[in-house]
């Protein structure tokens, strides 16, 4: 009984720390960007996601920036299937919500801004 209690105390850091997964709600599927195939606005962005995002995303966007092993959870693969079948707006809605330790944009980038840096992530997609 004392070896199962003891057990139990040891995995529980585990379980309460493990995260669910993250999830826009629904009706930001619908928010359009308005920069989509627009060369300025990747541009624009690419500078933008180089000076704030890179440092978790990494430069390429791959999750592996310096920060990553001081981060629980570690940075999302920007480029992984996971992330790049989510639409814009999904991902507009996070990052102006922001996770910890991910912040939120909303009060740091313009809305243009976001939609720039998005129109840059969704080239990661594109082989
Ligand atoms: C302090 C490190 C950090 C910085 C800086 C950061 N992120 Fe993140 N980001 C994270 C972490 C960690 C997660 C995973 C959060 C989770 O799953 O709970 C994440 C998740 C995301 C996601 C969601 C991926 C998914 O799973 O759907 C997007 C999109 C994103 N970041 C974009 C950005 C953009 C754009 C910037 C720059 C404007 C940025 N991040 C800056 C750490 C960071």
């Amino acid at each position: 009984m004392k070896t199962l209690l003891f057990s139990v105390f040891l995995i529980l850091p585990f379980i309460v720390s493990a995260q669910t997964p993250w999830v826009a709600p629904p009706d930001s599927k619908e928010i359009i960007n308005p920069f989509t195939d627009n060369e300025q606005a990747i541009e624009r962005g690419s500078e933008i996601f180089d000076l704030l995002c890179s440092v978790c995303h990494g430069e390429t966007g791959m999750g592996d920036g310096v920060t990553l092993e001081y981060l629980n959870p570690k940075p999302a693969n920007l480029t992984s299937k996971k992330v790049q079948s989510q639409t814009a707006g999904e991902i507009y809605w996070k990052v102006t919500t922001g996770r910890p330790p991910m912040q939120s944009y909303v009060n740091v980038l313009s809305v243009n801004e976001t939609w720039q840096v998005i129109s840059f992530i969704k080239t990661f997609g594109v082989e």
